[in-house]
This record gives structure tokens, C-alpha cells and sequence, in this order.
């Protein structure tokens, strides 16, 4: 694939996985990837762990989708991210940011404008909507053939300090590194995030991955091969959407947005 191609395709999975699993050598493409990565005076700051074993993923699932019930069922979910939720194509293209909930049950639809009240909470409890979502997170992230936990040195990683900060962002361009790869190999990448929600679960996670004292487990994520058709979840979410240049640019100096470029923004992902 181009270059270009391969960063336009770039997405999160939030479908299922084929079963297969990770060719040994895409494996090791991936962790190359992560390694060519730029960091502090090249510290290389990141760990990882590559986990196969049914088991350890069969664990990890069920405490992904727990975290997600728990969650969504108490309101602080919904609450913490209302900023960034959008409920209409209207609203996504006004604000160019965020995530569409564009695929809801018909039963939960006329509901949308409630979801962040607290009546809305208890509607969406009522329809059990959090043990569906929970469950449904459980599925997707036990059918995974494989997860990749990435880690810190906590030499490197002492939060408050300057050092914290740039290991943050090497192990984000090595991420980036290994998402990119992945649209190249036809795999697809989903962050397990929700276990970070509620206290106490991410713990069970490092437990489960025998991460040591001295390395510090920053993020989980689900990667497999693509099916030929993407299969989306019963709730589902879309984020193509992008701010525009003149939102995000500016020349010479941040009195002056860069107008020009609006009109070619967004061209066509190809393939999508
Ligand atoms: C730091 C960071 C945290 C993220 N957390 C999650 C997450 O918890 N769950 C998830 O499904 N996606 C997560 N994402 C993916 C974003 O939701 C996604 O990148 C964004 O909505 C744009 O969609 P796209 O990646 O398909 O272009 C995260 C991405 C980043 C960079």
C-alpha cells in the first residue's frame, strides 16, 4: 500500500476479529515497527508483551467486559465523556470531533436526547444496557487471537516529571508505529481501555501479565486479522469525521488560523 494510503485507512477496529491467529512474522514486523519509533535521547522506553495464550486472553476478556458493565452503570461514564459524544450526523458535522453513535437498537433510540441525565441512566439500566455492552466487550475482546499490553520503565516514567511526559509520547509514536502497520497487514486494533475505568481491575490485568515492579502497564489492545466484511457491534460507534485545517492550523503565528486548505480536507478514504 502507499504511504499515504496506509495513514488515510488507518481506524479502530470495533468488530470482531477473524479467528486466525498473528502470523509469527507479522508479530515481528509489529514489534520492528514499534522499535524504529523516535524517542527521548532513544531511551526506547517501551515494553511489550504479546499474549496468545487462550487463557490469560479468556481472563483478561472477562474483566474488560465487567469494567465496561460497572462503568456504564453508574453514570461517572457517561459523565466524564459526555463532551465527546455525539447522538446525530447533524451534531458530528457541526463539531468535527468526538464519536457518532450511529448504530443504536431501534428500542433504545427515541432515548438518545436523555443519555446524560439521570433519568436517562435509568432507562438505559432498565433496558440493561451496560451488561449488554459488557457482554458483548467481553465477546469481542475473548475472540481476539491476540493482545499486546505495552508497558513503561518506571526509570523512565515518573509521573510529574519532564521524563514521564516524553516517554508518553515515544511509546504513542511507537504505537502509532504498529497501528499504521496493521492497515498494511489487513489486521485491525482496538484499545481494551475499560478495565483503566474501574479501580482495582487494571491491577487484576498486571497480575494476570506478571508485569514486574520496575515496568508499568500503560495500555492493552486487541489485534487480529480483518474479515472480508466488517461486522459491527449491536452499539456502535463512528469517528471519521476530522476538524478542519483552519480548527487545528495556524501560520507564522496562533493570531492566524491557516483558511486555505478547508476545501480539500476529508478526501475519500480509499476503500472506505
Ligand atoms: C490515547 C487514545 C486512547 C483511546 N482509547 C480508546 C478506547 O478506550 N477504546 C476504543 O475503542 N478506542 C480508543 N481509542 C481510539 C479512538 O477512539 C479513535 O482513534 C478515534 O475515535 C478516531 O477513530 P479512528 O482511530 O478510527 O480514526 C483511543 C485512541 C487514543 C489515541
Amino acid at each position: 500500500m502507499e504511504f499515504l494510503d496506509v495513514v488515510r485507512r488507518r481506524k479502530t477496529t470495533n468488530g470482531p476479529f477473524r479467528p486466525d491467529p498473528v502470523s509469527r512474522e507479522h508479530q515481528r514486523l509489529l514489534m520492528e515497527v514499534a522499535g524504529r519509533a523516535p524517542s527521548q535521547l532513544n531511551s526506547q522506553p517501551w515494553r511489550f508483551v504479546i499474549v496468545e495464550n487462550r487463557d490469560t486472553i479468556e481472563r483478561i476478556a472477562r474483566i474488560s467486559g465487567e469494567s465496561m458493565t460497572e462503568a456504564m452503570s453508574n453514570g461517572s461514564f457517561f459523565e466524564r465523556y459526555k463532551p465527546y459524544f455525539r447522538f446525530s450526523a447533524a451534531e458530528m458535522q457541526e463539531k468535527r470531533s468526538g464519536m457518532l453513535f450511529d448504530k443504536l437498537p431501534a428500542a433504545l433510540r427515541p432515548f438518545t436526547g436523555q443519555v446524560f441525565t439521570k433519568r436517562g441512566q435509568k432507562l438505559m439500566n432498565a433496558f440493561r444496557v451496560p451488561q449488554t455492552l459488557g457482554e458483548e466487550n467481553r465477546r469481542l475482546v475473548a475472540g481476539s487471537p491476540l493482545l499486546l499490553g505495552v508497558m513503561l520503565d518506571r526509570s523512565e516514567y515518573r509521573p510529574g516529571e519532564l521524563s514521564s511526559f516524553y516517554s508518553v509520547f515515544s511509546m504513542g509514536a511507537a504505537m502509532e508505529n504498529v497501528w499504521l502497520t496493521t492497515a498494511e497487514l489487513g489486521m485491525g486494533i482496538q484499545f481494551v481501555s475499560f478495565p483503566m475505568e474501574v479501580p482495582g481491575k487494571w491491577a487484576l490485568i498486571e497480575e494476570l501479565l506478571r508485569v514486574p515492579a520496575e515496568l508499568e502497564l500503560m495500555a492493552v489492545y486487541r489485534l487480529g486479522y480483518l474479515p472480508a466484511e466488517a461486522q459491527r457491534p449491536a452499539i456502535d460507534w463512528s469517528s471519521h469525521e476530522r476538524k478542519l485545517p483552519s480548527q487545528y492550523v495556524f501560520r507564522d503565528s496562533c493570531d492566524t488560523p491557516e483558511l486555505g486548505w478547508d476545501a480539500d480536507e476529508n478526501p475519500p478514504r480509499p476503500g472506505v
